[in-house]
């Protein structure tokens, strides 16, 4: 009922300003199954969304409604979540939390309005180190009410996959994978949608929108051949862009990049030892530069924060070479492994909460909160970006203010799926 009140509300507001009028809704099925992937040259049994590696690129506009029906083509079981998206809590795909899960040859329909413009992703949340890791994800696009101008939105997805000697999904189990870095693949590509199909000219503006789908890869992504400026992380507007330079994506990130093309533009990651090419977009002909200024995607309605209500430490344990706790996992979070019983932190909806996490262990995580977006504070307490997940390397710690205003159970992990699926996980309950 509210919702779609407020979807004509906001069609209102979109046919007064006198640009296109959307319809209110947007109708899709996603249907997870078996498919051949071409991925470095091999054909590789993998999953995916509709027949496709990545799944169909969803593209909204801000204020629509989404209706999405899952529809369970695996022959285990099925979630979808929708990353970064700050929905309904019972339309967040997170099993034992939210909903159950979609049986073989059963479906489900999610519905929730898209509150937020920017980029965002769907994913599998069902056994996902290994779902993800065999393709079950897309892009999940929500465009603003007044779009900058560009010629090109392209979508860029960092993906990362562990073949064998025969290019097939490695399907060998290594225990090390879960107590380390991850399950680390060894063909990274970088999956190109570009939606018009039009070539891309020297010259030519434009939105470059990256997502980092990698079950447990950190990519730091360099780009050659574009001058222009960090706009987004997470989805979330920057108040002021950046330089462009190496992007840390970690497991779950994203980032969006407005620039002109002077060349062939090229992807590389530079996170670990050696620098690996990633791909490119190919580029033909030119045009005179746009001479309009790159500046800030117009501002998403954030909730204000108040001073902190509440306070919470989030102690991230374990892995190879670390001191014991008392989880019962590799992983653990405040000495417990695995969703608790009782939430790590309950809250008044609307409280304003301040959480001090803090790295013991040997290896970088990266923590996801569902439902909601945060504040990264810096040493002095400043309020840097508006995140959904937030990077740690060994050792650090990191404060995050957030405004607890989406009432349900919302799953805060580390998105480096190995870890989440041997114990990095907990939840936080809000109203
Ligand atoms: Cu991107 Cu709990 O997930
Ligand atoms: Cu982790």
């Amino acid at each position: 009922m509210s919702l779609s009140r407020r979807s004509f509300l906001g069609g209102m507001t979109v046919a007064l300003a006198g640009t296109r009028l959307p319809a209110a809704t947007h109708e899709l099925i996603l249907a997870p199954q078996s498919i051949k992937a071409h991925l470095a040259g091999y054909d590789v049994s993998m999953l995916g969304f509709n027949g496709g590696l990545p799944g169909p690129e969803v593209r909204m506009r801000q204020g629509q409604t989404a209706r999405i029906t899952l529809d369970n083509r695996l022959e285990e079981g099925a979630l979808v979540h929708w990353h970064g998206l700050r929905v309904p809590n019972r339309m967040d795909g997170v099993n034992v939390l939210t909903q159950d899960v979609v049986i073989p040859g059963d479906s489900y329909r999610y519905q929730f309005g898209v509150p937020d413009a920017g980029t965002y992703w769907y994913h599998s949340h069902y056994l996902s180190y290994d779902q993800v890791s065999r393709g079950l994800f897309g892009a999940f696009i929500v465009e603003e009410q007044n779009a900058p101008a560009v010629d090109h939105d392209i979508v860029v997805q960092f993906f990362d996959v562990l073949l064998d000697q025969s290019g097939q999904y490695d399907e060998a189990f290594n225990p090390a994978h879960f107590a380390t870095e991850g399950r680390i693949g060894n063909t990274v590509t970088a999956l190109v949608f570009n939606g018009t199909g039009k070539t891309v000219k020297r010259g030519d503006r434009l939105r470059l929108r990256l997502i980092n789908p990698s079950i447990d890869r950190v990519h730091r992504v360099g780009l050659d051949g574009l001058i222009g400026k960090i706009v987004a992380l997470d989805g979330m507007p920057l108040a002021h862009p950046r330089t462009l330079e190496p992007i840390l994506l970690a497991p779950g990130q994203r980032c969006d990049v407005i620039g002109d093309a002077t060349g062939p533009i090229r992807f590389d990651d530079s996170f670990g030892e050696q620098t690996l090419s990633l791909g490119e977009i190919a580029v033909s002909g030119s045009r005179e530069p746009a001479k309009a200024p790159i500046t800030a995607l117009p501002a998403n309605r954030m909730p204000a924060p108040k001073d902190p209500g509440q306070t919470a430490e989030l102690v991230l344990q374990g892995g190879a070479g670390s001191a014991s706790h008392n989880g019962t996992g590799t992983w653990a979070l405040n000495d417990v492994s695995g969703l608790p019983r009782r939430p790590f932190l309950s809250a008044a909806q609307g409280t304003t909460a301040r959480i001090s996490i803090r790295n013991e262990t040997g290896f970088p995580h990266v923590m996801h909160l569902h439902g909601h977006h945060f504040w990264e504070l810096d040493a002095a307490g400043e309020a840097g970006p508006y995140r959904d997940s937030t990077y740690l390397d060994t050792g650090e710690t990191r404060d995050i203010l957030v405004v607890l205003d989406n009432p349900g159970s919302w799953m805060l992990h580390c998105h480096m799926l190995s870890h989440q699926a041997d114990g990095m996980a907990t939840w936080i309950r809000v109203g």
